[in-house]
């Protein structure tokens, strides 16, 4: 994975929850008076689509990376490798009608349109860090669902040990699989109690609308405390599998990128440090953040790994 120079997050990560959500309060005001009052015979852009999801106590109280720097700063290898050009190269991604195949050990096996999936797991918004391997991080605002409600309903058999996904496969317009940078379609995995784990979720959309594409569009999977190559994008099948799924990086790189890939600071990239991330949009003179063990979800989360021995790398 490539790692390009960004810097550290402000002062506002550490903004208390109430001055946090007053100040969005009032920045949507005040937005709204100045766009009605600059532009007083122009229609006012549509409210995004997920503009009233319901918050969630499962946010964290810091300031948001500025969505600018996150829909245009994109890791997508089915595009292209270069961060830009894989924002711009899945704009051509068709992602509608849209569905997910359920395979494995489960007794509700079938092919799910997500308007489905929608209608039976309704959304709301969960702000969290987001720390990738490349040693970025960000704040997003996502709008998504807890993964462990929608498997609940699809009866996981007791012989379901992992949850493994998939990425469409379509070299035609994701003409970076067309190269054999990593082995295509790209999976990921999660135990099942990571994957039932609340934090763990399926978002549509992110800062109140639907999620571009570059970011994953229309369905993708976000766990938190774990780097952000496990956040697998454009899903198309989830299977429930008794075995340790094969997942795309551990594959190509299994010196570097472990199936768990939790964030650790203590443990280093073989080619670099993870004691520290830099915070996309903030300036190339600010400090860098110091990055926490689990992405300072450990209260939550440390117990799922208990059982192992975390100076290792995996
Ligand atoms: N999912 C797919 N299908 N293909 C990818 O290349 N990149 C991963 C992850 N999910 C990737 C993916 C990596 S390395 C990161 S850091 C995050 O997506 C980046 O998410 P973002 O582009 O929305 O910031």
């Amino acid at each position: 994975m490539l790692i390009k120079s960004q810097t550290e997050i402000a002062s506002h990560e550490i903004t208390d929850r109430k001055v946090f959500e007053s100040r969005r309060q009032f920045i949507k005001a005040a937005t709204a008076l100045s766009a009605s009052a600059l532009l007083p015979n122009q229609a006012q852009a549509e409210p995004g689509k997920y503009a009233n999801a319901a918050a969630s106590p499962y946010s964290i109280a810091v300031g948001t990376t500025d969505r600018e720097d996150v829909i245009s700063y994109t890791n997508y290898y089915e595009f292209s490798t270069n961060k830009q050009d894989s924002t711009l190269l899945a704009k051509g991604l068709t992602t509608s009608p849209w569905s997910v195949e359920v395979l494995g050990e489960t007794e509700k096996p079938g092919v799910y349109h997500l308007e489905d999936i929608l209608k039976d797991n309704p959304v709301e918004e969960r702000i969290y860090r987001f720390r990738c391997v490349e040693a970025w991080s960000m704040v997003v605002p996502w709008i998504g669902f807890p993964l462990g409600e929608m498997l609940k309903k699809l009866k996981p058999t007791s012989k379901a040990k992992f949850v493994q996904f998939t990425t469409l496969y379509n070299p035609d317009i994701m003409v970076g699989q067309r190269s054999h940078v990593l082995e295509w379609p790209y999976v990921e995995g999660l135990r099942m109690d990571e994957a039932m784990h609340p934090l763990t979720i399926l978002a549509t959309g992110m800062y109140g609308d639907t999620l571009p594409n570059q970011n994953g569009a229309p369905l993708r999977l976000i766990v938190p405390w774990k780097y952000g190559f496990k956040s697998i994008k454009a899903i198309v099948k989830i299977e429930f599998t008794e075995t340790m799924p094969a997942t795309a990086w551990n594959k190509s790189a299994p010196g570097e990128y472990g199936f768990y890939a939790n964030v650790n600071p203590e443990v280093p990239h073989p080619r670099w440090s993870q004691g520290r991330e830099r915070v996309l949009g903030s300036s190339i003179f600010a400090p860098k953040r110091a990055t926490e063990k689990f992405n300072s979800y450990g209260e939550q989360v440390a117990g799922l790994y208990s059982a192992m021995d975390l100076t290792k790398f995996f």
